[in-house]
């Protein structure tokens, strides 16, 4: 950018059918870097006749053509190429995910590895959807035989670009479904860049489209869209109910996975140095912009002191800076919308709690949407900023009195994604394990995943479950098969 010449940026294209194209209407929309608040490439800014084009490809593909008669042998090989091809191509994906999010580059390259391994570990999957012979009396056979659902539509978020589309891509496509994938507007480069791989990697044309858009106007006419089977949505818990309410009118099968409000729960024995760590951590990867970020951190009463100022003391260490710096703890939040709504959570918080570290956006950068790691304390769990999910590098602290006290606050949220628990007592643990209603519960650590376990929600934080054996039924639909064994007639008359 020198002499203040703006550097031409690329302008991106829908993927659809096949082949790269511009958005019916020929608008666009930004895409920026939120460490310098630039434009760093332009995007289609869809509407419904992308839709349109978009669901009208993935139909034909699903009804005829090569995708429709392709083995499963085959369709496992599509994904090991393009898992392949992830990898050859990994630092180039890890850094525009970098620029683009925000995130530190050493956890973008994180990323990109989870993702080719996600393609990966569905590829050997696709050979592994069996039947099921169902034990009906002698005079008849009964088969229950699985099939893809049909036309899948993907809506993902801004925090984990590609792995998020991989989550929802890789089964789909193991099953035998064809997909239009919709990524987050703030964040659609990685998967028009994988898009390019499409072709060469074995996948006919219309089996897997890529459109750009907002939520409103690109997101929503895929979910109303009568030839779309099936609506996977990740994401807010606000959009993930009008998601619901719009699939009814066509009855179409809808997951959702809608983030949370975990805790992460500290009992005085657990090691103190590891709990500080894991407390920390669990709130402050990935700028906390994670949907099962530990932002409840309840703390037992007896060392809860002890372990606010060690919490506030070992912050300090956790360096922000550039994304692409590989010495970045922290990079910037996602989006100008982020960085408003995480603030006005920050002032809410001053008014509800104490502030033990942080409070604000970091003075330190003059550009860049950077907000300090904070941590409030004495929360009360009716608190707002204990309740709302916030999405953003902000930690509340809870006091609790007894095991008793610590599950019934755990559990004293509309959300049920993940929780963790840090003691050296099992007994303790595992009844904990067993009382606290989530998804997922950690126990002396918070966000490993892998892609063979399941991950998905309790209660508002949403229904179905994605990765291992469990992330592909719900892309597969069930069928009996009836056949009579008995040549005499019926003797109905
Ligand atoms: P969002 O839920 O609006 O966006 C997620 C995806 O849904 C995007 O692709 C968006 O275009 C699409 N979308 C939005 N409105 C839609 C509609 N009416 N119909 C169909 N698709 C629609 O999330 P947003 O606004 O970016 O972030 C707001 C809050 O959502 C965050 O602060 C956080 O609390 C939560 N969130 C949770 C995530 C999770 O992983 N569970 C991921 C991203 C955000
Ligand atoms: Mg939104």
């Amino acid at each position: 950018m020198a002499d203040g010449v703006k550097t031409k940026v690329r302008t991106y294209q829908n993927y659809i059918n096949g082949e790269f194209v511009s958005s019916a209407s020929g608008k666009t929309l930004e895409v920026i870097d939120p460490s310098t608040e630039e434009v760093m490439a332009l995007a289609p800014d869809s509407g419904p006749e992308d839709v349109n084009r978009a669901v009208a490809a993935a139909k034909a593909a699903f009804e005829q053509g090569p995708w429709a008669s392709s083995t499963a042998q085959e369709r496992g090989r599509v994904l090991f190429r393009l898992a392949e091809k992830l990898r050859q191509n990994a630092p180039m994906l890890a850094e525009l995910e970098c620029r683009n999010t925000g995130k530190p580059i050493v956890e973008a390259e994180f990323d990109i590895n989870d993702t080719a391994t996600c393609f990966e570990y569905y590829g050997g999957m696709a050979t592994k959807v069996v039947g099921y012979v169902n034990p009906v009396p002698d005079n008849a056979m009964s088969l229950t035989l699985k099939e893809p659902v049909g036309v899948a539509g993907q809506i993902i978020p801004w925090n984990y670009p590609l792995m998020m589309a991989a989550w929802k891509l890789a089964p789909a496509l193991a099953a035998g479904c064809t997909c239009i994938l919709k990524p987050a507007e703030q964040t659609p480069i990685t998967a028009l860049e994988m898009a390019a791989w499409f072709t060469d990697v074995g996948l006919p044309p219309g089996v897997v489209n890529v459109i750009v858009g907002f939520g409103e106007t690109c997101g929503a006419p895929l979910v109303q869209h009568a030839d779309v089977n099936k609506i996977a949505f990740t994401g807010s818990a606000a959009v993930g109910k009008i998601i619901v309410k719009q699939a009814a009118d066509t009855v179409k099968r809808v997951t959702l996975e809608l983030g949370g409000k975990s805790p992460n729960i500290f009992f005085a024995d657990a090691d103190f140095e590891a709990a500080i760590d894991g407390a920390l951590f669990g709130v402050f990867i990935n700028q906390g912009e994670v949907c099962s970020a530990g932002s409840r951190i309840l703390v037992q009463k007896s060392i809860y002191k002890k372990f606010v100022d060690a919490m506030a003391e070992k912050a300090k260490m956790i360096k922000l800076g550039a994304p692409l710096d590989r010495a970045t703890k922290m990079g910037p939040l996602v989006s100008k919308a982020q960085f408003d709504r995480v603030c006005s959570y920050l002032e809410l918080g001053k008014t509800e709690a104490k502030v033990a570290s942080g409070g604000g956006r970091a003075m330190e950068f003059n550009r860049g949407y950077y907000v300090q790691p904070t941590i409030f304390y004495d929360v009360d769990n009716s608190a707002r900023i204990a309740r709302e999910e916030i999405f953003g590098p902000v930690a509340t602290v809870i006091p609790f009195e007894d095991e008793r006290d610590a599950i019934r606050i755990a559990n004293d949220s509309p959300y049920g994604l993940a929780a963790a628990v840090w003691t050296r007592d099992i007994y303790k643990a595992m009844r904990a394990v067993k009382a606290i209603r989530a998804g997922i519960v950690w126990v002396n650590h918070m966000q490993p995943t892998y892609v063979e376990a399941p991950w998905g929600g309790y209660k508002q934080s949403g229904f179905g479950r994605e990765l291992g054996p469990w992330g592909i039924e719900d892309y597969l639909e069930t069928k009996q098969v009836y056949i009579n064994l008995n040549e005499a007639p019926i003797g109905w008359y």
